[in-house]
């Protein structure tokens, strides 16, 4: 199974946004992970479209959003147009999830579906075949450098059983607290895709340490 590493830009310093990002590519990231927050959904407000405009411009890497904002079709066309690869939508404010998935894929993006730790996967059953991804988040979204929650791998592992019953072809994510502490109990639970904020851009050598948490998945204890 091919992991993918998507450092969150959440925790990069924006005044060196362009430097970021090179070291971001030079570390072989796969993803660039970009977290938009409105204020609503969760209790900070983070970048829009233009931002994403930028960071499409400084780099080719897939780009991939996660919307933790309520009405998040409000944003589709514009955030594909700057130049989003994938859209991930928290299940809590998609009443019309189907609809809205459907929608990500009809601009040529990729579909994804994202739940807090406090709901639970019924959540996305129905859909599960239909989704590009899955996002198990394991912290509260809103803020970067928050402790990994435990129980999130139980979750993970029963996420990639209900991928498989379902026949899904999703990719399954992680995002909040990886680390080279947490990041290899996540990789045998079953997710093959793993944002990091805190643990890349603060890290003493940041690039090395993408390569650093990619070996881990591949450690077996
Ligand atoms: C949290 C965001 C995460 C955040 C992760 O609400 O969705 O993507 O940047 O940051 P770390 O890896 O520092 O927990
Ligand atoms: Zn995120």
């Amino acid at each position: 199974m091919s992991v993918r590493i998507a450092p969150s830009l959440l925790s990069a310093d924006f005044a060196r946004l362009a430097d970021e990002i090179a070291m971001c590519e030079a570390g072989g990231a796969d993803w660039i992970h970009v977290d938009v927050m409105d204020g609503r959904f969760v209790p900070n407000l983070t970048f829009g479209a233009k931002v994403i405009e930028t960071v499409r411009r400084l780099t080719d890497l897939p780009l991939d959003v996660h919307l933790m904002v309520v009405e998040p079709e409000n944003y589709f066309e514009d955030f594909v147009a700057a130049g989003a690869s994938g859209l991930t939508i928290h299940t809590e404010v998609a009443p019309h999830l189907l609809r809205q998935l459907s929608r990500i894929k009809e601009l040529g993006a990729r579909a994804g579906a994202v739940i807090n730790p406090g709901t639970p996967l019924s959540a996305v059953q129905e859909v599960a075949v239909e989704l590009d991804l899955l996002l198990i988040m394991s912290v509260n979204p809103g803020f970067g450098g928050q402790q990994f929650i435990p129980g999130s791998v139980g979750k993970i592992r029963r996420a990639r059983r209900l991928l498989a019953e379902t026949g899904s072809r999703a990719l399954l994510q992680v995002d909040g607290g990886i680390s080279r502490e947490t990041i290899n109990a996540c990789w045998r639970a079953g997710a093959d895709t793993f944002v990091a904020g805190n643990a890349i851009f603060s890290a003493a050598d940041p690039e090395a340490e993408i390569g650093v948490l990619r070996a881990q998945c591949m450690e077996s204890a």
